[in-house]
């Protein structure tokens, strides 16, 4: 059966960096508690969905060698659409002359690897070449005098391309999961903020990432022994540290970039990926897990052997 592999990634963060500090001028917080309690030291801020998203997947088309009229279908990952209507990957799809389809998916914070494995299934459907980006700007629907938010979101995107293999593609197994019944936890009503219930996303997100990522590991024949790098959405690093130390995974297995970028959402997954990449921790033939989770709430794991 033929798949997919990434042939090419690249990122777009706004100039702006506003670090805990800046934040403690204005809200009843410190430096001392957001790193202690989320890991967070700064966050960039600012731009929209389509600016960033647009200048992440021209990063990733560069590095593939892949021109934008090659592409079959862009998968746009965002829960902060540019406008209700159209869709922000309409946006996109003009900013970078794409061939082919466009369309947004909204699946929260887990919207990256929901797009991984729907870019597999494309290409499995008989797509060539699939521009997949997460891109976001949670800082618009935040409430800045919310501490509790406020300390918590950035912006950001990162892309990948996805092209079309002979044989086997580099997806091993993966797992999608959602429960609408937890939506309450996290949510903003058209023209509000963002509301969270933190406490209770904690407790979901931990087990929602352990279950999800055994289950997909499962899939591919794998355990997490075998995992060489595993790329969590950076939502709290304490949730990421319970996560891996339940999974038996060790520092030096994982990813951690919540410091410099804050919860950028969908596009958290593949700014961290950039970073595995950037820092030469990824290489040909090594077994990457990515997890996210988020409103709704959904979930998603997908298990990789990388190919660059
Ligand atoms: N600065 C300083 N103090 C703060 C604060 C802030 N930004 N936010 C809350 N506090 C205070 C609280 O008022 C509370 O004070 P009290 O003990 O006097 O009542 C204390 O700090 C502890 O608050 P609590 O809410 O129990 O903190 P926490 O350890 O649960 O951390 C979150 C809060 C939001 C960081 C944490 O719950 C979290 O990250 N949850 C998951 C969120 C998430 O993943 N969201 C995205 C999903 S994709």
């Amino acid at each position: 059966m033929p798949g997919a592999r990434i042939t090419g990634w690249g990122i777009a963060v706004p100039d702006k960096v506003v670090t805990n500090t800046d934040l403690s001028l204005r809200l009843d917080t410190s430096d001392e508690w957001i790193t202690e309690r989320t890991g967070i030291k700064e966050r960039h801020i600012g731009g929209t969905t389509s600016e960033l998203a647009i200048a992440a997947g021209r990063a990733a088309l560069d590095r593939a060698g892949v021109s934008p009229g090659e592409i079959d279908v862009l998968v746009l990952a965002t829960t902060t659409p540019d406008a209700i209507v159209p869709g922000t990957s309409a946006t996109v799809q003009d900013g970078l002359g794409t061939a082919g389809g466009a369309m947004d998916l909204n699946a929260a914070c887990s919207g990256f690897v929901y797009g991984m494995v729907a870019a597999h299934g494309l290409a499995l459907a008989g797509a060539s070449k699939i521009l997949l980006i997460g891109s976001e700007t949670l800082s618009r629907i935040t409430d800045w005098d919310d501490r509790t938010l406020a300390i918590l979101v950035g912006d950001g995107a990162g892309a990948v391309v996805l092209e079309a293999t002979d044989g086997p593609g580099e997806l091993l197994g993966w797992h999608l999961g959602a429960d609408g019944s937890l939506r309450h936890l996290l949510h903003c009503e058209h023209g509000g903020h963002l509301w969270m219930n933190g406490k209770e996303i904690f407790r979901h997100a931990v087990r929602a990432v352990i279950e999800s990522s055994l289950t997909a590991l499962e899939r591919a024949g794998l355990s997490p022994d075998d995992v060489d790098m595993f790329i969590p959405h950076q939502a709290n690093a304490r949730i990421i540290t319970a996560a891996a130390s339940r999974l038996g995974i060790s520092e030096d297995r994982y990813v951690v970039t919540i410091d410099r970028y804050g919860n950028t959402s969908s596009a958290s997954i593949p700014l961290a990926l950039a970073h595995a990449i950037e820092s030469d921790r990824l290489h040909r033939g090594d077994i990457v897990l990515l997890s996210g989770f988020g409103g709704g709430m959904t979930w998603a794991s997908a298990v990789l052997r990388w190919g660059l």
